[in-house]
């Protein structure tokens, strides 16, 4: 195995581009997996740690959190995987463990197994690949009692009782997040009120949106506040967490009668609290392996393996796909930094 060929893509310094090299080839630890990676998906964790080089504990650093490809190894204590599973979606952990070997922008990466799914075989890893920080993220937000505390969806496709004729608020419908907040709260059987650009109006809805409306309004707010009359609204969850964004969340449950947020950035600036408005956020440990939150396991398995398999749950937002070596990750950082809608931007290792 150590004659394998072996890269990461490194940044030696905040703002410096990114570089291939050699690197050492990764064992797994007993509860890892080792996978040689066919694609990588872009977050803009990675272009504001490029950026800024926060949360990077020494240099040079290796960035990313999505991959998927090939199980090429297996440690002791891993008993969901095999050596050779074709294809499986995982995430990436280095930014928690600050180890090279947990990164996700080099070609072979080690990760704990219980953050790998297999896909179905015919899935493309391209398409697979855009989900599993999204999903792990919004999986905490949404359905972890330390945040907004929803029943989650299950993988029998029967809709949890308790949510009948409850309603959740998800800004910012078309990222990344925001879709996979769509898909789970709708899988859970809560009606969705999402926002995003009216170009995304019917993207939001094939996601699972009851209704979207246009963040841009001046009176949105209203709007939402409308949308919602009759319903309990169990909670907000700002998938965006700008200055605007969380202002018109806690805004809309005020006019609701009150609620909780949650929200995807744990840096962001809150505005001071109206009555009966509360906010809940912070990142739990992503190391499933050492604990982790105990819902990744639930989502994961229900959502990565059985509801990819059974199309209950979808690859989302389609992939915006550059081919080629560890070279075009730049590329790839740079679209995601300059913004995109509705879009994952991936790269396809064909070295
Ligand atoms: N990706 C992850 O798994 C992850 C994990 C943890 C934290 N985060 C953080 O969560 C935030 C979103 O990440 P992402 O990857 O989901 O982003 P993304 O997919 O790159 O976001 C692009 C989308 O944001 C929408 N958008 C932009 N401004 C908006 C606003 N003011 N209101 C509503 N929608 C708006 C755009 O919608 P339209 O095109 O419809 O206008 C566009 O579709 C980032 O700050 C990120 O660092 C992301």
């Amino acid at each position: 195995m150590s004659t394998m060929k072996k890269k990461a893509a490194y940044l030696s310094t905040p703002k410096s581009p990114l570089s291939v090299q050699d690197a050492p080839f990764p064992r797994p630890e007993a509860h890892d997996v080792l996978i040689r990676n066919h694609a990588l998906a872009m977050n803009p964790i990675d272009f504001k740690q490029q950026d800024s080089g926060a949360m990077v504990n020494s240099w040079p650093y290796t960035l990313g959190q999505d991959i998927a490809g090939t199980v090429v190894e297996v440690g002791s204590a891993v008993t969901t995987l095999q050596k050779g599973d074709r294809g499986v979606a995982a995430l990436a952990s280095q930014i928690v463990t600050q180890k090279g070997a947990n990164a996700g922008f080099q070609l072979y990466t080690t990760t704990a197994g219980s953050m790998v799914a297999r896909i179905p075989d015919d899935m493309a890893f391209t398409d697979a690949v855009v989900l599993p920080l999204g999903l792990t993220t919004t999986a905490s937000a949404l359905f972890s009692t330390a945040y907004l505390g929803l029943v989650p969806p299950n993988a029998s496709g029967r809709m949890p009782v308790e949510n009948k004729i409850k309603l959740v608020l998800i800004w910012g419908g078309s990222s990344s997040v925001g879709s996979c907040a769509i898909q789970l709260c709708a899988a859970a059987g809560l009606m969705v009120l999402t926002t995003v650009s009216p170009r995304n109006f019917e993207y939001a809805k094939e996601s699972g949106a009851t209704e979207a409306l246009d963040y841009n309004d001046s009176d949105i707010v209203e709007k939402l506040a409308k949308a919602a009359y009759g319903k309990e609204v169990v909670g907000a969850y700002d998938a965006i967490s700008s200055e605007t964004s969380l202002a018109a969340c806690i805004n809309f449950l005020h006019a609701v009668g009150g609620g909780k947020l949650s929200f995807t950035l744990a840096s962001a600036k809150l505005p001071e609290l109206p009555q009966g408005v509360a906010v809940v956020a912070g990142r739990p440990p992503l190391r499933a392996a050492d604990g982790g939150d105990p819902i990744w396991r639930q989502v994961w398995a229900d959502f990565m393996g059985a509801g990819l398999q059974s199309g209950k749950f979808k690859p989302k937002p389609d992939a915006l796909v550059l081919k080629g070596g560890l070279e075009r990750l730049q590329d790839g950082i740079d679209l995601v930094r300059k913004g995109v809608s509705a879009k994952k931007v991936v790269v396809e290792l064909i070295e």
